[in-house]
């Protein structure tokens, strides 16, 4: 057993995994994980802390001997967990508040790509006081898809693609009416539409030097062929093949190397992961959005991909060391699809058994999320239940290898997309 105890910050599949591949590090001292999953229990100790509550968190790193605390979701990240802790002098891993509102807000996000020339989409922002303005402004545009978003955090409801006025001015009314929408975005983005497939990159970075780790391709709507709506991710892959090396380059270049130094200059340098989402024009790379953490399930698809030590890496990271370090990741593709409760992302029940989770292969990988136990069983217990991750030597085998896997997960209404990578197939990869 290694010396660094480690307090991880969440309870979803991305925390899962990374736990998981904490677990491997011979650094690793005592893992526990807040609120974490049936998944992380048998890893570390799942511990219940109210995370909104700096104090407490201070509180229990203080009685355990923490040497190491890891956030994975964004909410506690722009509310300052960071600096609250790094205040008092204990390491964490993920951005400072100023550097999460790259994430944070849409706004402060859109202005810093301005000033430091990073390729993105045409935007204006309206306050609050200037809706009418920014109606007026839907009103007697003739482009359409326009997007709108909302400035702040909305749990991924906040953006709206509209491909035609009238339904542009109808959610833009939902966004002086709908009381989330309203406290998320005091201000209103409105964007040009971008053409291109999607994918994202991911990043560690010390604030100074970066590296990138992987790239992915997620699967945000609910139904087979992108459509319905929108959800926190159903799936996602790796390498996205989308990303060339010689688009790589260009997005290394154009945008992940200013971004680090813009933070740097904006005297908030960038720590932790950054999660870009980028958009593949004709034009080249453009970032449609920043992340301040791992993407989920993205996350669950690239941890088994990295050789590198991820304990190690973190703490070269918060010794401002990265520079030393060069990221490996494996030769093979990887396939992660979600099961979700079936009504996900609207109305969903829960409390249903689980069956199947010791018949998976011995090379394919469950990650826990909205999962619970009880009575020495695993019940649902969210929208997301499971992650299913499997690999191959080609995109094809990947998914095969997950999907058949998959199929003997069993509980009542579980739903899935049977379509996860299916895009990444055109490359013949
Ligand atoms: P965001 O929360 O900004 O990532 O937006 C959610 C999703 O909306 C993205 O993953 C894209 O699929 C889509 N999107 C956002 N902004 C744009 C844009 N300017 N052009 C095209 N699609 C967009
Ligand atoms: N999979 C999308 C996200 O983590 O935001």
């Amino acid at each position: 057993m290694g010396s660094h105890n480690v307090l991880l910050i969440g309870g979803g599949g991305r925390e899962h995994s990374i736990a998981w591949k904490l677990n491997q590090s011979d650094l690793l001292g005592k893992l526990y994980v807040s609120p974490g999953n049936p998944g992380t229990d048998i890893i570390g100790e799942n511990v219940q802390i109210d995370t909104g509550n700096f104090e407490k968190v201070f509180r229990f790193v203080n009685e355990h001997q923490i040497d190491l605390v890891i956030i994975g979701p964004e909410k506690p990240l722009v509310d300052g967990l960071a600096d609250y802790l790094e205040d008092k002098g204990i390491p964490v891993f993920g951005p400072e508040k100023a550097a999460a509102q790259l994430e944070g807000s849409k706004e402060f996000a859109k202005e810093f790509m301005k000033k430091y020339e990073i390729p993105t989409a045409e935007y204006r922002t309206y306050s609050s006081d200037q809706f009418d303005d920014a109606l007026a402004y839907i009103v007697n545009r003739n482009k359409f898809p326009v997007v709108l978003k909302a400035d702040g955090l909305a749990a991924g409801k906040g953006v709206f693609i509209c491909d035609s006025k009238e339904e542009a001015v109808k959610r833009f009314q939902q966004f002086s009416e709908d009381d989330t929408l309203r406290k998320a975005s005091g201000k209103v983005v409105v964007e040009e539409f971008m053409e291109g497939e999607e994918a994202s990159v991911f990043v560690i970075s010390d604030g100074f030097s970066a590296k990138t780790l992987h790239h992915a391709q997620d699967h945000k709507r609910i139904g087979e062929g992108d459509t319905g709506l929108n959800t926190g991710g159903m799936g996602a892959y790796c390498p996205a093949p989308v990303l060339t090396k010689k688009i790589m380059e260009r997005v290394e270049a154009e945008i992940i190397q200013p971004t680090i130094t813009g933070m740097q200059l904006e005297e908030c340098p960038y720590k932790g992961i950054l999660y870009i989402g980028l958009m593949i024009t004709d034009e080249g790379p453009k970032v449609v959005e920043y992340n301040c953490r791992f993407g989920d399930p993205e996350c669950q698809a690239i941890l088994p991909s990295l050789k590198n030590d991820l304990l190690d890496l973190i703490i070269c990271t918060n010794e401002q060391r990265l520079d030393e370090k060069e990221i490996q990741i494996d030769d093979e593709y990887r396939c992660c699809v979600v099961i979700a409760s079936g009504g996900y992302p609207v109305n969903y029940e829960k409390g249903k058994v689980i069956k199947g989770l010791h018949d998976i292969d011995s090379e394919a990988l469950i990650f826990h999320a909205g999962t619970s136990r009880q009575n020495g069983e695993i019940i649902t217990s969210g929208g997301r239940v499971l992650n299913i991750v499997g690999h191959g030597n080609t995109l094809q085998k990947a998914i095969d290898h997950t999907y058949e896997n998959v199929k003997l997960i069993h509980f009542e209404d579980a739903y899935y997309r049977s379509d996860i990578g299916h895009k990444g197939l055109k490359y013949n990869r």
